[in-house]
């Protein structure tokens, strides 16, 4: 009986950086909720890249919730890993924290779990380790 290729957790770790730009914001000078999903999906598929070595696509994201605004100027810090993994998914989970350099302070901002299929070139799930 072939077994599936290990992996840790540890070794899926992406850790993405983001200045927030007037570009990034509302009116209100905050951070936009789509641009932060946006830079979420990114980091937990880099997460599920180094997890399979494979391309992978976005299957379903779990709840997002936005506790408070992120201001103009901070810095946004997403970590993501793998988490768990089945077949051809896995479960990634994804933390974002806000900082504000100048001030000294930073904050937890929000989680998620993201689950991500990885797929052969014409798109077909194929299996992780
Ligand atoms: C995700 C996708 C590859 C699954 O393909 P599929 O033909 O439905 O494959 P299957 O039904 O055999 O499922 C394959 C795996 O995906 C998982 N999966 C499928 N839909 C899912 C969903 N909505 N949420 C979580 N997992 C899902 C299955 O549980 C299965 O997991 P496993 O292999 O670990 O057991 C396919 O639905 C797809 O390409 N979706 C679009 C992805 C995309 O474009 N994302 C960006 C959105 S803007």
């Amino acid at each position: 009986m072939s077994r599936k290729k290990q992996k840790t957790p540890s070794e899926s770790i992406a850790i993405m950086t983001e200045l927030v730009l007037p570009n990034d914001t509302n009116t209100l000078n905050n951070l936009m909720g789509g641009r932060l999903l946006h830079w979420m999906d990114i980091a937990a598929a880099i997460a599920a890249q180094k997890h399979s070595n494979r391309i992978v696509v976005t299957a379903s994201v779990d709840n997002v919730s936005f506790s408070a605004p992120i201001r103009l100027g901070n810095v946004i810090t997403l970590t993501a890993k793998v988490t768990r993994s089945f077949n051809s998914s896995m479960e990634v989970f994804i933390d974002v924290s806000a900082e504000d350099i100048p001030g000294g302070k930073k904050v937890s901002s929000n989680q998620a779990f993201y689950t991500f299929v990885a797929v052969d070139q014409g798109g077909s799930p194929i299996d992780v380790p």
